[in-house]
């Protein structure tokens, strides 16, 4: 590729050791739609003929073909990087005119514009799986009905709640993960090409018409930018690392629901695995294996933060450091979602677990003291008055319900027959009925608004496509 200036052979361990090849060939399907639109737009400024131009298409076309048809295609030995390869295997099918698809181009715009193709279509591939993610866990909060369970602060039972509105908390943390995703889309959608090595392209290039050949909204705005940066990168794999956290928070939770202790969550036996040494095991890998892959992708997001952050524009080598953590971050998540929907999708929640610890543990202990303030008791009084009750229930292991009413008027004359009413856990579960509450024609509202954000994360999507 650039021999010419040189008179002694590269060092063959070198030669091999900074070579790209091995992870940037799967970026081959967008070098060659990159290089496609670079091909058309020389042909409107003719350095191409129709003839060279349909040839050098014929070419591109084939190399896709050859490469779907045997992965045997991308061993090579020689190839340095990706647009090396490319260039390579299009003399090879079309002779020495293959050359000419190399004028007035750098592999350094290449490469910036191979990433933000591919981000581009991670980012679209990633929403649509997240919305198949955020339905079941939408599907499961409709399958749960009224059914409540223990709200947890510190993991200590504080107040009952709708299994549908912890799971809706979920839906909550992904629909913001695919406004993020969206939000550096529109950083990603600009176009390189015409940047050249650094200075801008030596031919006139309509970068206008290349941009829109691609489906960018325009070119980057300055090319010394535009062949160093790698913002766009960065700011994707953060977005995926704070997703990813998501995702093992959920598993976490999963993981302590299914404990024998818990008893909230059978695992499927299709997603868990067995111990080679206890027989009565049943494990919860893919939920522990999500949980573990937050530290890859954190990893990454880390690691092109580092790479980035020292260098002098415009493109070093150094640049060639961000693909490895941007493709294994992207894979990372775009296999583990379609993993944990199917997951979610055949897990069963023991509603009978749930709603028994719902009504344990004074988690109305709080509506008791509310009780206490409608009927004019400050509340760090009515608090007391019962922490005091609590402790009395304590002491003879019973719960608040269970205690008479000239019990109760020992520690404040307050209490009336119409106490007990509020104890309930329906009762206690109706008080919230305010938007975004969790009384459960509120809950029912949520999911509503779940759905119609989940059809906009598609539509919005599509509206790319
Ligand atoms: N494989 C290289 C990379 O990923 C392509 C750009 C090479 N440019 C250069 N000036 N050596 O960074």
């Amino acid at each position: 590729m650039w021999a010419g200036r040189f008179r002694q052979p590269l060092d063959p361990e070198f030669e091999r050791w900074q070579r790209s090849f091995p992870f940037d060939c799967r970026l081959l399907g967008h070098e060659l739609e990159a290089s496609r639109a670079h091909g058309r737009a020389l042909r409107k400024a003719g350095v191409l003929c129709e003839e060279e131009l349909a040839s050098i298409l014929f070419g591109l076309d084939k190399i896709s073909d050859h490469a779907k048809a045997s992965a045997d295609f991308l061993k090579d030995e020689e190839a340095e990087d990706v647009h090396h390869f490319v260039e390579r295997k299009l003399v090879e099918l079309i002779g020495e005119k293959g050359y000419k698809l190399h004028s007035g181009r750098s592999r350094n715009e290449q490469i910036a514009t191979d990433l933000r193709l591919y981000v581009r279509d991670a980012i679209d591939e990633l929403r649509e799986l997240l919305a198949d993610w955020m339905e079941a866990l939408v599907a499961k909060a409709e399958a749960a009905g009224n059914s409540a369970m223990p709200a947890y602060t510190h993991l200590q039972c504080a107040e009952p709640v709708l299994v549908a509105h912890w799971l809706l908390a979920y839906v909550a943390m992904f629909q913001r993960d695919a406004e993020r995703l969206s939000d550096c889309r529109k950083r990603v959608n600009l176009c390189p090409l015409g940047s050249g090595a650094v200075v801008g392209a030596t031919l006139a290039l309509d970068r206008e018409a290349i941009a829109a050949d691609l489906g960018f909204d325009g070119p980057t705005p300055n090319s010394i930018d535009a062949t160093s940066d790698r913002d766009f990168v960065v700011e994707f794999v953060n977005v995926l690392a704070l997703l990813a956290a998501h995702l093992s928070r959920w598993a976490e939770e999963m993981i302590l629901f299914s404990t024998q202790e818990f008893g909230f969550v059978h695992l499927p036996e299709a997603f868990s695995t067995g111990s080679s040494a206890m027989p009565q095991k049943k494990n919860p890998d893919l939920l522990e294996l999500t949980r573990g892959k937050v530290a890859r992708i954190a990893g990454a997001a880390t690691s092109l933060l580092v790479v980035t952050k020292g260098l002098p524009l415009a493109y070093n080598k150094d640049l060639q450091e961000t693909q490895e953590p941007l493709l294994d971050a992207a894979e990372t998540a775009l296999n583990m979602i379609p993993l944990v929907t199917g997951f979610l999708r055949a897990v069963e929640f023991n509603y009978e677990r749930m709603q028994t610890a719902a009504r344990s543990g004074f988690m109305n202990a709080w509506a008791a003291a509310t009780y206490l303030v409608h009927r004019g008791v400050p509340f760090r009084l009515a608090h007391e008055i019962i922490g005091k009750a609590v402790q009395r229930c304590l002491e003879k292991s019973c719960d608040l319900h269970e205690l008479s009413l000239e019990e109760l008027r020992m520690f404040n004359p307050t209490f009336a027959k119409d106490f007990y009413s509020h104890l309930t856990l329906e009762s206690v579960l109706g008080i919230h009925d305010v938007p975004g509450g969790t009384a459960p024609a509120r809950v029912r509202q949520a999911m509503a608004e779940a759905k119609r954000s989940i059809t906009s994360i598609r539509g919005v999507t599509h509206a790319h496509a």
